[in-house]
């Protein structure tokens, strides 16, 4: 099947155009820019399908390296068929989706069991992430580590025949979520044989807030408290990673402190990224004392304050920051009320950012799908998407940037409608996307085609 996608305003993090893209299937056959001759005659081309963008913008389909699926056991909070639907709705077409489920996702077979159940709803590319520990317990190793299981995964075998082995196929990154391993011993033995497995691991660096709570109740402030503990979670994963060889991934960096330890690692050469969240650079404590600092403006890390809000800009800017990514953290209003960290945020992530970064000029709209897209994908080692290239899969996103609209949580398609932005006004809104060159979401736009 051969798809025109024409009149469209093409964006990628090396293109901004007027342009036309061809599918050949699945893949991205060819992209013209205006004032390029046209290699094809497209009435000899056998074209199925037009699809008329009329100015509208067409951008590489979102990469998210951190969400929460709650798939297996929250079906209240989530499923797996409602994330993915969230995920659409928002521009993404490929997700890793942490590991805190109910079980854990702490083996390869869990991994991959999830990974066949979200291929048979064929909707998302979906990639689960790997416990570093038994249950997240934090006092073994996740079974998914021993040297039996990397023999198992074939891994070992690859290797020993040579060829350059890029990890399970369904297992992108490592992660014991919204805590790292308590134990240093351990958290390091974890971390070396990630980096075996070539595995980036990706460190929350807020202890769960632990720390912070038990300050708070004793009467000392929990912001103050909450950030050091931030900060000094972020350089210690920086060391054991060091230490290990390791990838250390550093989830969402919410403090200037911690983000000012990444760019000194960074500096040093150390193996290093990081990502913000839609979030943390768009509000601060005030909007989470108006939310309801111990409900619905509750997440870990906490919103920060300005200064720290402005230096993750700031970070975006000149390039320390490598991606943007969600935590969409979906909570019924119950949990919400009792005090559940987490925001509702794959539908309303390109809005918030284009609205905050490319609508106030901090960032060109190049600039925000590198940090959505082609990043996220080169941290998770897929090479074969992230930009609008002949060649690469048709994982696209149609967006209209003059489009305002205001963020109504009933119109969700995640069963999550704790989102920080609820009532408010956002600019760019995306109406239709495409996975492996299939219309899998449409707002509407196609209707009218
Ligand atoms: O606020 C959060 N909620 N931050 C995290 O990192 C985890 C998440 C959750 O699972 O609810």
């Amino acid at each position: 099947m051969k798809t025109l996608l024409q009149n469209f305003r093409i964006v990628d993090a090396s293109i901004d155009a007027i342009g036309a893209v061809i599918l050949h299937d699945e893949i991205i056959r060819d992209v013209w820019v205006k004032g390029e001759a046209i290699r094809y005659d497209i009435g000899r081309m056998g074209i199925d399908r037009v699809i008329d963008g009329g100015g509208l913008t067409l951008m590489p389909a979102f990469i998210d390296m951190h969400a929460h699926f709650r798939d297996p056991g929250f079906p209240e909070k989530e499923t797996l068929e409602s994330a993915s639907l969230a995920a659409l709705a928002g521009g993404y077409t490929t997700v890793i989706c942490m590991a805190n489920t109910k079980p854990v996702i702490d083996t390869f077979e869990a991994a991959q069991a999830l990974k066949h159940r979200s291929n048979a709803l064929r909707l998302i590319d979906l990639y689960p992430a790997l416990a570093l520990t038994r249950s997240m317990a934090g006092t073994e190793l996740a079974s998914g580590f021993s040297a039996l299981d990397l023999i198992r995964t074939s891994a070992l075998k690859d290797i020993a025949l040579g060829f350059s082995w890029p990890g399970p196929r369904y297992v992108r990154l490592c992660s014991e979520d919204g805590k790292d391993v308590a134990d240093d011993a351990l958290f390091k033995e974890a971390l070396v044989r990630a980096a075996a497995l070539r595995l980036p691991v990706s460190c929350h660096c807020d202890a769960g807030g632990h720390e912070a709570l038990q300050a708070w109740e004793a009467g000392q402030p929990y912001s103050i408290w909450s950030r050091i503990e931030e900060n000094v979670a972020t350089e210690r994963a920086i060391r054991l990673g060091r230490e290990a060889g390791a990838h250390v991934h550093i989830a969402h960096v919410s403090t200037k402190e911690a983000l000012a330890r990444i760019r000194a690692a960074k500096a040093r050469g150390e193996s290093v990224s990081c990502e913000v969240t839609p979030h943390h650079l768009c509000l601060t404590e005030s909007d989470a004392a108006s939310l309801g600092s111990e409900s619905y403006g509750r997440v870990n890390p906490p919103l920060r304050n300005e200064e720290d809000r402005q230096a993750l800009i700031a970070g975006l800017v000149d390039g320390s920051i490598d991606a943007i990514a969600t935590d969409h953290a979906p909570h019924t209003s119950g949990d919400k009320e009792h005090g559940s960290p987490g925001f509702s945020g794959l539908e309303t992530s390109f809005a918030a950012c284009f609205t905050e970064l490319v609508g106030k000029g901090h960032l060109s709209l190049s600039r925000l799908s590198a940090l959505m897209s082609v990043a996220p994908a080169r941290l998770l080692r897929l090479f074969d998407r992230g930009a609008i290239e002949p060649g690469l899969l048709a994982d696209l996103v149609v967006v209209d940037t003059e489009a305002v609209w205001h963020v109504d949580t009933a119109l969700f398609r995640s069963r999550g409608k704790n989102s920080a932005f609820s009532g408010r006004a956002l600019s760019g809104k995306t109406l239709m996307t495409l996975h492996a060159g299939s219309v899998v979401f449409d707002r509407g736009f196609g209707a009218k085609l």
